[in-house]
């Protein structure tokens, strides 16, 4: 019987298991709307959800968290985006607290599925960049460096849109879990 090598098989399918967990477990998650949450706009917001979701960069594994009541988050095609079309949804969330994950790059197209709704601007699209746009270096300066007096007054800072750095933390995961890996499978 060849237990140990068995076992050593076992351990090999958990350490991988791990792996694709911190795979999760790094993504970031956004809060669509901030505190307003996903509602239908009144025209008086600061922004438009679109606008909210140019000024942040979605990543594969990165989620999305909708906040809403009496309201729910149809996943759709561009067309059906485009028309405010909600009779073919891709998926369609109403329990109020929706978590959307990003499972590849390109575009994401939500529109709320009450009537009226969409066409108020209750509907975002969201571009998930692709792996090789992540590798690349930020383009855009970041906001927290330099001070700032932290004028107050006008328009609240935009801090939500400051973001943990998921792909280091995930890097650094990945190459843990591969040396474990590696002494592990060293057979006697
Ligand atoms: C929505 O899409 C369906 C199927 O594509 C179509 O039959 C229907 O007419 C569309 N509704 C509207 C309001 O455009």
């Amino acid at each position: 019987m060849a237990s140990g090598a068995a076992a050593s098989r076992a351990f090999s399918n958990l350490l991988v298991s791990a792996l694709f967990a911190a795979v999760v477990v790094a993504g970031f998650q956004f809060e669509v709307g901030e505190e307003r949450g996903w509602r239908e706009p009144t025209g008086k917001e600061p922004e438009t959800y679109n606008e909210w979701a140019a000024k942040n960069r979605f990543r594969i594994g990165d989620t999305v968290y909708f906040k809403y009541q009496k309201d729910s988050v149809l996943v759709v095609s561009s067309d059906d985006y485009l028309a405010c079309n909600t009779s073919n949804p891709i998926s369609k969330f109403e329990d109020g607290s929706t978590v959307f994950q990003f499972d590849r790059s390109g575009l994401f197209y939500f529109i709320s599925g009450e009537p009226g709704h969409c066409r108020s601007g209750q509907r975002l699209i969201i571009r998930v960049m692709h792996p090789s746009e992540v590798e690349a270096p930020e383009l855009a300066p970041s906001p927290a460096s330099g001070g700032g007096s932290g004028g107050d007054g006008g328009l609240p800072n935009d801090n939500s849109t400051a973001k943990p750095s998921g792909v280091s933390y995930f890097v650094t995961a990945l190459a843990g879990v591969f040396v474990v890996l590696a002494l592990f499978m060293q057979e006697p």
